[in-house]
C-alpha cells in the first residue's frame, strides 16, 4: 500500500488538536485478506489523522450493531460470481433483509473486485445501495477497484477523511508515515524472489489431470505463514502468448512503452513481465473500444441481453478481440493501455512450516484447454509447469487467511473435505498436527477421478495414518466405476460417524471447487445433521449456521 502510506498523499497538515475526537468505524468483509489489510491500514491512518477509529469484521457483527455508528467506512470484496466473502455472508444477508435505521450514519463504500468477472464489485454495489436505502448518508462516492486497487482505494480514503472531518482533526502533520522497515520487508509490494527447490508431477501416466507439487524456498525472506494461508505467485507470460498479442496488434515488440507507474520498457518485456495479456473481459473490451473505435464492438458492448457478449467472452483471449475489432493493428501505447497489471495468483498452501522450515509447498493443476481447435492455457499454472525449472526463480508472497484455521486446540477433532487440488491445505493441516503430536482426531475425505493415477499424496497419507497424524481417510474416485462417486457420497455413507464427530466438537473444513462441489457438500452436511440428529430441516439449517458462527465450519473454495 505504498501510495497510501507515502508522505506525499496531499493531506493537509494542521496544528490544533480537537476537543473531542471524531469517531470512525471501518468495517470490512474479506475473503483473501485484501479488504482486511486495507481496512487495517485505513484505521491506522485515521488514528494518525486524529479520528477515534475502530476496526470491525463483518464476520463478527450484525447490521443492527451499526445503527449508532456515526461514521462508517466499508471495505468489502466480491468473490467469484458476484458473491460476498464467505465470512461476510451472514452479515450481507441480514443487511439485505434488515430494517435497521441508518439515518444517523454517514457512510462510504470501497468495493474490491476483479474486472475479469461479470458481476464486478457486486457485493460493494449492493451494500452501498442498501445503506442508502436504510437512510444512511453517503459522504463520498463508492469506488469500484480492480485487483490492482491501491491507487483508487487511496483516493477513496482521502476523500472520505476529508468529507468526515472538513475541519481537519489531526494534531500533527499527517505523514502517512511508511513503516520503519518499508522497502526491506518482502510482501505484496515487494514479492520475494524464491528458488523453486523441487517440482513433482502428482498424477500417473494416463491421467486426464496434470497436478504438480511445487516446493519453494523461503530462506532469507522473513516470510512466515500458518496452515490455511495462501501463497501469491507473480507469474510471467509465455513467449507464445506474447507472440500472439504482438502479431494481433501488428507490432514487433521492439517499441518502447511507458507503463502506468512511469517506467519505460521495451514492449515485448512489458508484455512478458508486467501485464495481463490474455484474460479477456468486458472491461478490456471497453478499453479496446476507446483506442480502436468499431461499430461491431460498440454493438457487442451495448447488447442488452448480454448473451451475445457472454458467448463472445467465452474461451477467447485478448489477442482474438484485437484481431476481430482492430484488424489494422494498434500502436504500442494503445495496446498497453488496454491491459491491467498482471495480478498475482493465490494458491492454498500445501505445507506446514513446522514440517518444512524455510519452505512453502503448493499443489496446482495446470489449466489447459482447447479453443477453436487451438491449445490454450492458464497463465500462472502453466508458467510454473512449463517455464520454471528446478533451481529457477519465482516471485511470491504470503497472503494470510484467518478464515481458514486449525482449531485453537490440538485436541479438537477435524473433518477435512478436499477433492482434487482442494486437498492442498489439508496436507498442511495434517503435517502440522503430525509435528505437534496432536491426537485430537483428523479425518480426510478426498476425491479425484481415478485411484491409479489421481490419488494425490497417497504415500504421505499412508505414513500419516501409520503415525496417527491422520486418523481416518475416505476416498471417492469418481471414474473408477460406471456410477460417479463423489466426496459427498462418502460423507453420506458415514453419516452416523460424521454426526458423532460434530457432536464431539469437530471442526468441518471444505476446500476446492466452488461452482458445484462446495454446494453439494453443504447439502450433504445439512441432510446428515437432519437425519442423524433427528431434526427438522429448519433445525438442521440452524445447527449448521451455528457451526459457521462458531467458526467450526470453514471453507476455502474457488
Ligand atoms: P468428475 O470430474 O469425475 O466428475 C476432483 O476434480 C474430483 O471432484 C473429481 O473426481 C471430480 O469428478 C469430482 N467432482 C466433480 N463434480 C463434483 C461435485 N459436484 N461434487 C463433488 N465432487 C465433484
Amino acid at each position: 500500500l505504498g501510495g497510501f502510506l507515502s508522505a506525499s498523499s496531499g493531506m493537509p497538515a494542521v496544528a490544533a488538536a480537537p476537543a473531542s475526537k471524531t469517531p470512525l468505524t471501518v468495517l470490512y468483509g474479506t475473503e483473501s485478506g485484501n479488504s482486511e489489510a486495507l481496512a487495517a491500514q485505513t484505521v491506522k491512518a485515521a488514528k494518525k489523522k486524529g479520528f477515534k477509529a475502530v476496526l470491525k469484521n463483518m464476520a463478527d457483527c450484525q447490521p443492527a450493531d451499526l445503527e449508532k455508528v456515526e461514521n462508517l467506512l466499508v471495505i468489502v470484496s466480491t468473490w467469484g460470481e458476484g458473491d460476498p466473502p464467505e465470512a461476510a455472508e451472514e452479515f450481507y444477508k441480514s443487511l439485505m433483509e434488515s430494517e435497521a435505521d441508518f439515518s444517523k450514519v454517514k457512510f462510504s463504500v470501497c468495493a474490491l473486485g476483479d474486472t475479469s468477472y461479470e458481476r464486478f464489485c457486486e457485493t460493494g454495489k449492493q451494500v452501498d445501495a442498501r445503506l442508502e436505502k436504510l437512510g444512511g448518508q453517503r459522504i463520498a462516492p463508492r469506488v469500484d477497484c480492480d485487483v490492482d486497487y491501491e491507487e483508487l482505494s487511496d483516493q477513496w480514503v482521502e476523500a472520505a477523511f476529508k468529507a468526515l472531518a472538513p475541519e481537519p482533526v489531526a494534531a500533527a502533520p499527517v505523514a502517512f508515515a511508511a513503516p520503519a522497515v518499508a522497502g526491506v520487508e518482502y510482501g505484496k509490494k515487494k514479492p520475494f524472489p524464491s528458488e523453486l527447490l523441487d517440482k513433482v508431477l502428482l498424477n500417473g501416466e494416463g491421467s486426464m489431470k496434470e497436478t504438480w507439487h511445487y516446493e519453494f524456498s523461503l530462506e532469507g525472506s522473513g516470510l512466515v505463514y500458518q496452515p490455511g494461508d495462501a501463497l501469491a505467485v507473480v507469474a510471467k507470460n509465455a513467449p507464445d502468448m506474447v507472440e500472439g498479442i504482438l502479431s494481433a496488434a501488428k507490432l514487433t515488440g521492439n517499441e518502447e512503452v511507458v507503463l502506468k507507474g512511469g517506467e519505460t520498457k521495451v514492449l515485448a518485456d512489458a508484455l512478458r513481465e508486467d501485464l495481463e495479456i490474455t484474460v479477456l473481459s468486458k472491461a478490456i473490451l471497453k478499453k479496446l473500444l476507446a483506442v480502436a473505435p468499431s461499430d461491431k464492438l460498440q454493438a457487442l458492448l451495448g447488447d442488452e441481453s448480454k448473451e451475445e457478449l457472454k458467448s463472445y467472452l467465452w474461451g477467447r483471449w485478448i489477442a482474438d478481440a484485437v484481431r476481430d475489432f482492430a484488424p489494422n493493428g494498434l500502436k504500442a501505447d494503445e495496446l498497453v493501455s488496454i491491459f491491467r497489471k498482471m495480478p498475482p495468483r493465490l494458491y492454498s498452501i500445501a505445507s506446514s512450516p513446522l514440517a518444512h522450515p524455510d519452505e512453502v509447498h503448493l499443489t496446482i493443476a495446470s489449466v489447459r484447454y482447447e479453443f477453436d481447435g487451438q491449445p490454450r492455457k492458464g497463465v500462472a499454472s502453466t508458467y510454473l509447469a512449463d517455464l520454471v525449472e528446478k533451481g529457477g526463480e519465482v516471485e511470491l508472497f504470503v497472503q494470510p487467511n484467518k478464515n481458514f484455521r486449525l482449531p485453537a486446540s490440538d485436541e479438537t477433532p477435524i473433518i477435512m473435505v478436499g477433492p482434487g487440488t482442494g486437498v492442498a491445505p489439508f496436507r498442511s493441516f495434517v503435517e502440522h498436527r503430525g509435528e505437534s503430536g496432536s491426537n485430537g482426531g483428523s479425518w480426510l475425505i478426498f476425491g479425484d477421478q481415478r485411484y491409479s493415477y489421481d490419488f494425490l499424496y497417497q504415500l504421505e497419507w499412508q505414513d500419516h495414518l501409520a503415525s496417527g497424524a491422520l486418523s481416518k481417510l475416505d476416498v471417492a474416485f469418481s471414474r473408477d466405476q460406471p456410477e460417479k462417486v463423489y466426496v459427498q457420497d462418502k460423507m453420506r455413507e458415514k453419516a452416523a460417524e460424521l454426526y458423532q464427530w460434530l457432536q464431539k466438537g469437530a471442526h468441518f473444513y471444505v476446500c476446492g471447487d466452488a461452482s458445484r462441489m462446495a454446494h453439494d457438500v453443504h447439502e450433504a452436511l445439512l441432510d446428515i445433521v437432519e437425519q442423524e440428529g433427528g431434526m427438522s430441516s429448519e433445525e438442521a439449517t440452524e445447527y449448521v449456521a451455528q457451526l459457521k458462527k462458531e467458526k467450526r465450519y470453514q471453507r476455502d473454495v474457488y
